[in-house]
């Protein structure tokens, strides 16, 4: 049989990341980079070739393809570990090509419970919210839950500047670190819970927007999943005219999140300061 292919979309997290996980709505839009798996026959056991190291990436290809018979080659424009859902985008990938290789259509829901579980390989506690935008893309409002509730937005018109911090944060002990502080963290959770409806509530101001970004980072830097690179990166977006900015994804690393009516100003910052950096915003779904 030929090649098949499938591909996953990657999201940024607006506002709700950890607290998602415990119960609060999040909000997240998905990005058009993304992952793709193209799948070959081979003899043998089925693995992914070219990543090395990582016993997880073998194990998700073998969950959505089988044991035997697939080699799996990866092409991403998704920068891994960055918190812009990676293993999500990959997980997502592999089920849609798996589909394709049994001739099954499957339903968005349909999608989500095969890649969650592939999903939970490379972090235990996963709230959803990165296989759901993947799987319908769009912005939507998530709330965690067997089924989760999936509120659509409607597509506001601004974008927003994404920097890197150039380091990787491993979601998975950044979600133990978290829960690992409650229950005195959660009225900050809650909080961070309660502006996320604020923030669909004013999702086309970008003052009041930013403002409750910038809200948001505090909190998540109080429960310790910031760093000095992702403040450093807020503080130069700030400075140099974003309304709001934030880390997205788990923190400890990754990139941030710059809200801008007008990108060129953040984006000449970061290049000078050597920082990668790109827009992205949310569309409709696709
Ligand atoms: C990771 O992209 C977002 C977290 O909230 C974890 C999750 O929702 O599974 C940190």
């Amino acid at each position: 049989m030929n090649e098949v292919t499938g591909f996953g979309r990657g999201k940024l997290i607006l506002c709700g990341e950890h607290a998602v996980v415990h119960g609060q709505p999040a909000i997240a839009f998905a990005s058009d980079l993304g992952t793709t798996v193209h799948v070959s026959p081979c003899d043998g056991p089925t693995h992914v070739i070219g990543v090395d190291g990582d016993p997880r990436i073998d194990e998700a290809a073998r969950m959505a393809l089988g044991e035997q018979g697939h080699e799996v080659r990866l092409s991403s424009t998704l920068p891994l570990g960055r918190g812009m859902g990676s293993s999500a985008a990959f997980a997502v990938a592999l089920v849609r090509a798996g589909a394709t290789l049994r001739g099954e259509t499957l339903s968005e829901q349909e999608q989500y419970e095969r890649a969650l579980p592939i999903e939970t390989l490379f972090h235990s506690r996963p709230s959803g919210l990165d296989v759901a935008i993947s799987v319908r893309g769009g912005i939507v409002r998530f709330t965690k839950g067997n089924p989760p509730v999936l509120e659509p937005l409607p597509c506001p018109s601004w974008q927003v500047v994404v920097l890197d911090t150039g380091k990787k944060g491993d979601t998975g002990k950044l979600v133990d670190h978290v829960t690992s502080q409650r229950p005195g963290i959660d009225p900050i959770l809650a909080r961070i819970g309660a502006l996320t409806d604020e923030v669909a509530a004013q999702l086309d101001d970008v003052e009041a927007l930013g403002a409750l970004l910038d809200e948001n980072q505090r909190l998540l830097a109080q429960v310790g999943v910031s760093s000095p690179e992702i403040e450093e990166l807020c503080e130069l977006a700030l400075a140099h005219g974003a309304h709001g900015a934030k880390l997205t994804g788990a923190g400890g690393g990754g990139v941030v999140m710059a809200l801008v009516t007008d990108p060129a100003p953040v984006l000449a910052a970061a290049k000078a300061a050597g920082v990668p950096a790109w827009t992205a915003k949310p569309q409709e779904q696709s």
